[in-house]
């Protein structure tokens, strides 16, 4: 495969990637560069602008369409939840029924890769291909963020694990209701509390909002495109956020952007993609 092109206009530092990374880099539809402003460290990473870093999940309209009661005080499914080891906890998301969403599930989707990985992916919610299978992203959208985890010498395997705000597939891939992220959000919470990432990426206008509330004022009312670019502390790890691989297949300009998301992460790791093995 030929190395892909380098845009002039973009191309500000040239990366010495071996072949395999510029084919993966190539195969996600991305210029090779290696973004300016990558000077932050995780150590360096803006703190939040709120004070609490607490993660609160997003408060319950009153006419959420679900039979089980979700108001915004009473967010939590299960109490317990933030006791349940990771047996329990999977088999908890594959029989809740705290919301209307399991009515039309064929499986939940708990989450996938390496349980002590550095690395935590979050999403938004399974699509049809991960309803059938059980898995996070593996219909189109999980393609490409392979290629995504390929370009930084990552596999979803060994070197993350993926999940997602929410467990279950929302009719018709609808946006996840408001009562549903309250519903589910212990789930993702205890999902990070176990795995212990050194980083979260947050893929996606929902992730974003759900891991940056109570973090960033008003967060439910940004756009993406004003949340990325920054490394936020939550809970006093690093998070940053970048563009849905969906969004992405709809809208490819945009992948550049998430390169540079994707480098501004891998800095704030210290993580160098070109001796993965090497790091800390
Ligand atoms: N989109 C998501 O956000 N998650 C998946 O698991 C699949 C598609």
């Amino acid at each position: 495969m030929n190395p892909p092109t380098v845009d002039p206009t973009t191309a500000l530092h040239s990366l010495q990637l071996d072949e395999r990374q510029r084919a993966m880099l190539a195969a996600m539809g991305t210029p090779v560069w290696w973004p300016e402003a990558i000077t932050e460290t995780a150590a360096e990473a803006k703190p939040a602008t709120l004070a609490p870093a607490t993660v609160r999940p997003a408060p319950a309209p009153a006419a959420a369409p679900v039979p089980a009661p979700a108001t915004a005080t009473a967010p939590t499914a299960n109490p317990a939840i933030g006791d349940l080891d990771w047996d329990a906890l999977t088999e908890a998301i594959q029989s809740c029924q705290a919301c209307g969403l399991c009515q039309g599930r064929q499986n939940a989707v708990p989450g996938m890769g390496n349980r002590s990985a550095r690395w935590m992916i979050v999403g938004e919610a399974p699509g049809e291909q991960e309803d059938k299978q059980g898995l996070p992203f593996v219909g189109p959208a999980g393609q490409l963020l392979d290629a995504m985890l390929a370009a930084m010498g990552l596999t979803r395997e060994a070197d993350v694990y993926i999940a997602n705000v929410i467990k279950c597939r929302p009719p018709h891939n609808r946006n996840p209701e408001p009562a549903e992220v309250a519903q589910c959000r212990p789930y993702l919470q205890r999902q990070i509390d176990l795995v212990q990432p050194d980083l979260i990426l947050a893929l996606g206008r929902f992730a974003a909002q759900t891991l940056l509330a109570g973090v960033v004022p008003d967060v439910d009312k940004l756009p993406l495109g004003k949340l990325r670019g920054q490394v936020y502390r939550v809970d006093g790890r690093p998070v940053v956020v970048s563009y849905h691989p969906a969004y992405l297949l709809r809208s490819p300009a945009d992948k550049g952007k998430t390169w540079a998301d994707l480098c501004l992460a891998m800095d704030a790791l210290g993580y160098n993609p070109l001796t993965p093995s090497a790091e800390t």
